[in-house]
């Protein structure tokens, strides 16, 4: 399986990439860096440089052209303010979609948040703009013809993995480790019947393809 990924430099990314590689896969990255590209070469993950915001529907889809699958884990992470949230949280995947209309290619993996997320916490407004963009990118996606997987994993943390997930269609917000994140994108990648759904994921104890095979039987 060929998969493009973008936000493949990121916490996520990365780590879904190597994942998809050790499992015999490709995988290529949409990076915005040229210091990137030799950090990802030198794991063995394809890439190619662009960006969500800046290229346009005909240059994304130039990239996309060719894979069998797509995965959008980029955020713009508070980093850049509201505009950067607005477009990459909120437009990118919506964007993306069209340009995975263009270059034929229909299953779109898309990584989200829980909507309850940290509603204890009384968040701030740049946080609140970031979940009601990422629900925004939900409703876009979800009305496409795409075969789409929403994942939308609880708070991660950089802890290596476990293999073990709480994965189904509502869970409780807790944590997750992004390696186990990564996993879990992985098997439901290599499971191409799971479509057209939304899954929540959060630490637990199943494994993570136990957890995956149970979506199956359901
Ligand atoms: N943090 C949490 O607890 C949490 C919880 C639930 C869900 N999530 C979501 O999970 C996903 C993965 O999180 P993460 O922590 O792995 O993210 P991350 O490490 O912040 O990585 C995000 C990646 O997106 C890329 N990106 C940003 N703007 C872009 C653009 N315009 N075009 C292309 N790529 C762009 C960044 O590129 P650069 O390297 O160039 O900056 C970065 O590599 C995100 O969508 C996040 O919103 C996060």
């Amino acid at each position: 399986m060929k998969v493009l990924i973008i936000g493949a430099a990121g916490g996520v990314g990365v780590r879904a990439a190597a994942r998809l590689i050790a499992r015999g896969h490709q995988a290529t990255g949409l990076v915005r860096r040229r210091e990137q590209v030799a950090l990802l070469s030198s794991q063995g993950i394809g890439t190619v440089v662009g960006d969500v915001v800046k290229d346009s529907i005909e240059t994304l889809a130039g990239h996309i052209r060719g894979h069998d699958a797509l995965l959008f884990t980029a955020g713009a992470g508070g980093r850049d303010g509201s505009e950067a949230t607005i477009a990459v949280d909120g437009d990118g995947p919506g964007k993306v979609a069209q340009a995975m209309r263009l270059a034929g290619v229909s299953r779109f993996y898309l990584v989200s948040v829980f909507p309850e997320a940290w509603r204890e916490r009384r968040m701030d407004d740049d946080f609140e703009q970031y979940m009601v963009e990422k629900k925004k990118a939900e409703t876009q996606i979800v009305l496409t013809e795409l075969d789409w997987v929403v994942l939308r994993p609880s708070a991660l943390t950089d802890e290596p993995g476990v293999g073990r997930v709480d994965l189904g269609l509502a869970k409780v917000h807790e944590e997750i480790r992004r390696d186990d994140v990564a996993g879990t994108l992985v098997a439901l990648m290599e499971r191409s019947e799971i479509r057209r759904c939304i899954l929540e994921v959060t630490g637990g104890d199943t494994p993570i393809a136990e957890a995956v095979d149970d979506l199956r039987t359901r």
